[in-house]
């Protein structure tokens, strides 16, 4: 049994068996008390072990946090406070013993000390709760898709052309020593490759034949910015449909949205406790209210307004042209309107080459959401699909035009007004879980200089 199958059983149950690491243990004259977690919900389970079991006084008695152990016994009601089930143990294996310079012996460290021991921090309550909520909006993400019609596709992770034209790419090459440019022409693809930035272009082709797809992929980005938000490595939900608009496309995002925050409040409630008590205060009410409030949606020139007429001191000064930056998005989401807005119709300049040019001809059909406590959470478009406007905005990013022949096709054979969006899926864990830095919402962050484990 899981300690969760177990701490939810309905009755007292014989002969079970519990595998998980030791919390903590408390002896005292005639038994030890074996607090045992095995990440399968955030509660420990207490196991007593009595000093007349035949391994007691070598290995149980001696057995110390974070030791692996198997325990045979009776689940039975439990004495003490606080819980309902303990297990009255009849054997106990310890699997491995722990060393006693164990870190996670202290009950509370910081975030940043965890980070330098990620191969071990999952085993404590803020990790094991975040990687369990992780999972549980992954399984919903695929869900609300299927749900709605839309198909699961795999987008390459190794690409020849750079979606977002931003040259943020990590190359991939087979060659030890590249001296030239013109030398990965003898390169594995006989091309220079990178990691994919984003399936979206290829997204698009998949939409323009099945309609309606997405993908969920890791995306990379060489962008060096050390900023509580930005990963070198994460995982981007990726919907893209045909027949669609700019406003069909937010619609779906907020409906997207309301949907994975609910499946987790209503699917993770014992670790959404633990991180309204512990990591943001406040956090179930504030999701709770979102789900049932509608998101608002301001262009890019009212952005600009608002943000202008207040009284702010910002570091990076406000004129229209200028890219957001996260000091002016929290500003209009946290202070100004106080949910979600989706800001739309951005400067062409400052939007990928692939975003539909609106007819003023200066600004594109763009759309950020912008979450409180956060700042953009989704970028999304709808798709250039006239074929010469297209053809000028590549050559106006000063992006080659060959790589993307393929691309045009789709303009060129059965063109359609299409439009998707990106969730950077560990900003999404972020805002359901209230961990501040994006390097707490995935395992094994990936940031400049840290690759390590
Ligand atoms: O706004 P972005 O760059 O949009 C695209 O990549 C589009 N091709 C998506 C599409 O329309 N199909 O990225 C989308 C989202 C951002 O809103 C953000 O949530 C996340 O991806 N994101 C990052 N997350 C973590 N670290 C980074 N370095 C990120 N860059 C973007
Ligand atoms: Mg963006």
């Amino acid at each position: 049994m899981t300690i969760k199958e177990a701490l939810n059983s309905e009755q007292e149950v014989k002969d079970i068996k519990i595998c998980g690491w030791l919390r903590t243990r408390r002896d005292s004259k005639d038994f030890s008390f074996l607090e045992i977690n095995d990440g399968s919900c955030l509660s420990n389970i207490q196991a007593i072990a009595s000093s007349s079991l035949d391994n007691y006084s070598e290995e149980i008695s001696n057995s110390n946090t974070g030791a692996a152990l198997e325990v045979h016994g009776n689940l039975i009601a439990s004495k003490g406070k606080g819980q309902k089930w303990e297990v009255q143990a009849t054997k106990v294996i310890v699997h491995g013993n722990s060393d006693p310079d164990y870190a996670l012996q202290k009950k509370r460290h910081s975030n940043e000390f965890l980070r330098t021991i990620a191969h071990l921090r999952p085993r404590t309550n803020t990790f094991g709760a975040v990687f369990r909520v992780r999972s549980a909006l992954s399984f919903a993400v695929h869900k609300f898709f299927i749900e709605n019609g839309f198909y699961n596709i795999h987008t390459p992770i190794i690409s020849t052309s750079d979606c977002e034209g931003a040259g943020e790419l990590f190359t991939v090459t087979a060659l030890e020593k590249v001296e030239k440019e013109s030398d990965y022409l003898k390169d594995f693809f006989s091309a220079k490759a990178s990691l994919t930035v984003s399936g979206q272009l290829e997204a698009e082709t998949l939409a323009c034949a099945l309609s309606k797809v997405y993908t969920f992929g890791p995306t990379f980005r060489a962008e060096n910015s050390n900023t509580p938000r930005h990963l070198a490595e994460f995982w981007m939900i990726e919907p893209e449909m045909a027949f669609c608009d700019l406003s069909q496309n937010a619609a779906l995002a907020e409906k997207f949205m309301k949907y994975v925050i609910q499946y987790a409040l209503d699917n993770c409630q014992e670790d959404m406790q633990f991180f309204n008590k512990w990591i943001e205060k406040g956090i179930l009410d504030s999701l709770e209210s979102l789900v049932k409030t509608n998101f608002e949606t301001i262009t890019y020139t009212e952005a600009i307004n608002i943000l202008q007429a207040s009284k702010e001191k910002f570091e990076f000064p406000v004129s229209w042209g200028i890219d957001l930056q996260t000091e002016h998005e929290r500003h209009l989401t946290d202070k100004h309107i106080g949910k979600p807005v989706f800001v739309t119709d951005y400067p062409k300049e400052i939007k990928a080459f692939y975003m539909r040019l609106n007819d003023d001809d200066k600004t594109v059909a763009a759309m950020d959401l912008l979450a409180p406590r956060l700042g953009e959470i989704i970028g999304g478009s709808q798709r250039e699909e006239r074929k010469d406007v297209l053809v000028n905005r590549i050559k106006e990013s000063n992006l080659p035009l060959d790589h993307y022949w393929w691309y045009l096709d789709l303009r060129k054979y059965g063109t359609v007004k299409h439009a998707g969006f990106g969730l950077g899926f560990e900003r999404l864990v972020m805002y359901v879980t209230g961990i501040s830095n994006i390097r707490d919402s995935i395992p094994f962050p990936r940031t400049p200089g840290n690759a390590e484990f």
